[in-house]
């Protein structure tokens, strides 16, 4: 069988480095762990341009050719089925212009596609003119138990659902943005009610801010925030009318409480202790690269896409303008009331 050829853009942590020094029976965290370990594809070639960064990485995983950058990839005659787009966000724009030129079959990009959603349509738009796929890394896409919980909502198994809070930090693009995609993925497209003080805890451009939504049915969504200098912090707790489930440590355990009869009021139904399980976060870079794949070799559809990060990155943009732009009309005070 032919494998896939790869180029990787970028050797850092989400590259590679998270995997380096980890078990070979780990599942993967990263691109080439990723695609290494499906096994149906080689990594051909990366792009670094720290020298010593790019040595590393062509020795911790076995590949021939390094680049400093993607003009000196357009000089040879190499090609590529895959591109991952593993730089700094700030690089992305300029990496995917790049990246469009070397004709790849598809582009895995990492979140989010740029720093603005310009940009970002514009790049989305230009891979689909050039019938090139595009993959975003919104990895909680490809957790087998995502989709689970999603058919149980579907099934009402938890019953109806009363409301949803999400905890973040790190910036509401970087890392809200995440949240906002499972948001969409598990309730579909929500309106922004109200947002409150911006808070500057990791990249200067990107505050990690504190906002109330609404989705179908009215259901209320409440983002709230941590610092990012604590902890990471990506939680979401779903309060149905049977139970509260909670996803945990950012998908990698999950805990579901039901509803039971209360042990001291007699007549009363409350939240019973439950059960902590280990999540499947865990597979979903290895699920990702078999999408990637299958999208290739058999026209699969992709989990997730150019046009599902768009979604997400025009709400997060949206509240980080109202928040920084114009906050003395939607500030929320701790008595609830606005600012006027
Ligand atoms: N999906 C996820 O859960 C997840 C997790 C971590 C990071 N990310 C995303 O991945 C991207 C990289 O994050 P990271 O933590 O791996 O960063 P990193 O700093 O560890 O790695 C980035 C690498 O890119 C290199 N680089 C800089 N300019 C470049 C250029 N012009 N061309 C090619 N390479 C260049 C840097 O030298 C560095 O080695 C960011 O967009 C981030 O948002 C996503």
């Amino acid at each position: 069988m032919e494998l896939l050829r790869v180029l990787i853009v970028g050797c850092g942590n989400i590259a590679g480095t998270f995997d380096q020094g980890r078990a070979g029976n780990e599942l993967p965290y990263t691109h080439a762990g990723a695609f290494l370990r499906d096994g149906r594809f080689i990594l051909s070639a990366c792009v670094e341009p720290d020298t010593e960064k790019r040595k590393a990485f062509m020795a911790a995983w076995g590949i021939n050719n390094g680049y400093s950058s993607l003009e000196q990839v357009a000089e040879t005659e190499d090609g590529f089925d895959v591109i991952s787009i593993c730089s700094p966000t700030p690089m992305h724009a300029q990496n995917l212009e790049l990246a469009l030129k070397l004709k790849p079959r598809l582009i895995f990009c990492e979140k989010p596609v740029t720093t603005s959603l310009t940009e970002s349509e514009r790049l989305v738009a230009a891979c689909r003119d050039a019938n090139i796929l595009l993959a975003v890394n919104h990895t909680r896409r490809w957790a087998p138990d995502v989709a689970e919980f999603q058919a149980d909502m579907r099934t009402g198994r938890w019953g109806q659902l009363r409301s949803v809070v999400g905890f973040y930090n790190k910036g509401i693009l970087n890392n809200g943005s995440h949240l906002i995609d499972l948001l969409h993925l598990l309730l579909g497209k929500m309106e922004i009610e109200k947002v409150g003080e911006p808070l500057h805890d990791f990249f200067p451009n990107d505050p990690t801010v504190p906002v109330w939504l609404k989705a179908a049915q009215g259901v209320p969504v409440h983002l709230v925030c941590g610092n990012a200098a604590d902890y990471a912090l990506f939680e979401i707790q779903m309060i149905f009318s049977k139970g509260m489930v909670t996803m945990e440590d950012g998908g990698f355990f999950w805990r579901e409480r039901r509803a039971v009869a209360s042990n001291a009021f007699k007549g009363y139904q409350v939240l019973g202790e439950g059960v902590r399980r280990d999540g499947e976060y865990r597979l979903a870079m290895q699920n990702a690269a078999d999408n990637i794949f299958r999208a290739i070799t058999s026209g699969a559809a992709l989990a997730s896409t150019g046009e599902t990060a768009i979604a997400t990155q025009r709400v997060c943009e949206e509240i980080a303008r109202l928040a920084c732009t114009n906050p003395e009309k939607v500030r929320v005070h701790s008595t609830g009331e606005k600012s006027v």
